[in-house]
């Protein structure tokens, strides 16, 4: 069977100061997901080295450094969204990596267009506005990292009646 799943987004730095709160939500809201959790939080050096813990072994300091930066630049919205296979569902919506090879209708596609190529001739992190877990398992991890068990939500919502 298709498994319900929870995951969790980040609402980066770069979509908060932008304004673009209500809006990123609203999209996930859209499709039928249910918002079990959410809150505002300035990630500090521990917390970000705990949330991204193998990005410096993936990619290099540079990256995890710049990533760091960007990432403690202001406060980011946390959610914790569940449905119908929602990990992979979620990082479809938002597209990859790059906003520049995002297509128009994923959220780093939509709302920036920065290359790889200009990341690293500037050094600079990539602002693609948004995180979602990689994998359920990626999910599990990150959803206890953020979410306490009093702050997961169980309630009933229409979602379950027409969309899952
Ligand atoms: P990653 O987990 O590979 O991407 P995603 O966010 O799509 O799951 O990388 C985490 C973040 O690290 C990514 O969102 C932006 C940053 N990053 C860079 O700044 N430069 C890079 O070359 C890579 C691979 C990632």
């Amino acid at each position: 069977m298709a498994a319900i799943e929870r995951t969790l987004v980040l609402l980066k730095p770069d979509a908060v100061a932008r304004g673009l709160t209500g809006r990123l939500v609203q999209r996930f809201e859209d499709v039928g997901l249910k918002i079990v959790g959410i809150k505002m939080k300035q990630m500090d050096a521990d917390l970000t080295r705990r949330h991204y813990f193998d990005l410096e072994e993936r990619f290099g300091k540079g990256v995890y450094d710049a990533t760091a930066t960007y990432m403690q630049q202001g406060p980011v919205v946390a959610l914790l969204l569940e449905g119908v296979e929602a990990v992979a569902n979620v990082r479809r919506m938002i597209g990859p990596t790059f906003p520049g090879q995002a297509a128009p209708g994923t959220i780093r596609g939509d709302f920036a267009h920065m290359s790889k190529a200009y990341a690293e001739a500037t050094g600079k992190a990539i602002a693609n506005l948004v995180h979602a877990s990689g994998s359920v398992d990626e999910a599990k991890y990150e959803s206890e990292l953020w979410f306490g068990a009093d702050e997961q939500f169980d309630y009933p919502g229409l979602a379950e009646r027409y969309v899952f």
